[in-house]
């Protein structure tokens, strides 16, 4: 996907925040704007499950700024907000297990940091603000594929918060006018993604194993489906949705994926035939509590209303992930 000249005038033009900067998406993001031009990208950012070193080569930047702070303090997140255009609200306790272990610091972070977002977005008269909302939303709704109207019920704390965040960003719009635009990504994967510790996502856990040569864990059978979604394509998601001229587009959720669906034991198989390594073994194990079974997305409202269009599919996002594992070890 490329920006034409008039959105690349609106970066250069505009100041950005990222919260969750130095995280995965949120470095993905700052990658982007900075080398699009913007006229400055700040970073938020409290290091908890994010890094410096996601964000060290763009330190010596002169339009770029880390800020180390916490959104569940809302000085901090009014500093950050000052003389910003545009807000990109990654940061955020992602995993279910994660939530299902500690649901009170999850949500303290998601619905408490989130709360201060919206807030600083509203003194600061911040112009939209984009912000990581979830596709855990869909809770226990079984219709595939997924349509951003219809979701069941939570089945984390992880997915309450997500949903609560929600909800806030519709009320402050309503009640305050802070316009905002919200995320549902679905299975996001690619470059800087952790690959460690007991939180950490399938992809980078196969690619860690593949390439080590060892045998990954799959929690149950395998068959469990996933719209898995190379990073680029949530980048693109969060600078649309940031600089869009659509007033229709406001206050809206929207689906980001691809739309195509494949299997734990499928893509298992993909990196398998990407690297080369067809002799490893999966280790089956118990399937974990809060998980959807099936996922996929419909992303024709992001496309009608935002002009988003998924430029890597999964195939090539697994090419371009494995590429980058590589050349880290
Ligand atoms: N990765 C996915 O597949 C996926 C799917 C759906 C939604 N999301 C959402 O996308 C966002 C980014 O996820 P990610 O995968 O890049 O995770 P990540 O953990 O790599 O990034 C989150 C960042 O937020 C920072 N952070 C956490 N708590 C903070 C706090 N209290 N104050 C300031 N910063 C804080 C972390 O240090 C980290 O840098 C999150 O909101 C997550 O819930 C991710």
């Amino acid at each position: 996907m490329e920006l034409n000249q008039i959105q690349k005038n609106k970066i250069a033009n505009s100041a950005f925040l990222v919260t969750g900067g130095a995280g995965f998406i949120g470095s993905n993001i700052v990658e982007f704007l900075l080398k699009t031009g913007a006229g400055k990208v700040r970073v938020l950012d409290n290091l908890s499950t994010g890094f410096r070193k996601n964000i060290q080569e763009f330190e010596s930047r002169k339009e770029f700024e880390f800020i180390e702070g916490d959104i569940r303090n809302l000085q901090h997140c009014l500093q950050a907000c000052e003389g910003m255009d545009f807000v990109s609200h990654q940061a955020a306790l992602g995993s279910v297990p994660r939530s299902i272990d500690d649901p009170v610091t999850t949500n303290d972070v998601n619905i408490g940091g989130h709360l201060n977002m919206l807030i600083a977005c509203r003194d600061r008269k911040i112009k939209c603000m984009a912000y990581a909302a979830s596709s855990s939303t869909y809770g226990d709704s079984i219709e595939l594929p997924k349509k951003e109207d219809r979701i069941g019920k939570p089945l984390s704390p992880y997915a309450v918060t997500k949903l609560v965040n929600e909800l806030y960003a519709d009320v402050f719009f309503k009640t305050y006018g802070v316009k905002t635009i919200g995320l549902r990504y679905f299975n996001v994967f690619g470059p800087r993604q952790n690959p460690y510790g007991a939180y950490a996502a399938v992809v980078p856990l196969f690619m860690e194993s593949v390439l080590n040569g060892t045998s990954p864990f799959i929690n149950g059978d395998g068959m469990q489906t996933r719209d898995f979604t190379y990073v680029e394509n949530a980048v693109f998601a969060n600078i649309l949705a940031m600089i869009t001229e659509n007033p229709e587009s406001i206050n809206q959720v929207y689906n980001i994926a691809v739309g195509e669906q494949i299997s734990l034991n499928q893509l298992l198989e993909k990196i398998k035939e990407i690297s080369g390594r067809q002799n490893i073994k999966a280790v089956y194990r118990e399937a974990r509590k809060g998980d959807v079974r099936n996922s996929l997305a419909d992303i024709s409202k992001a496309t009608n209303l935002l002009g988003y269009k998924p430029s890597v599919n999964v195939t090539n996002g697994i090419k371009l992930t494995y590429e980058f594992w590589k050349s880290r070890i």
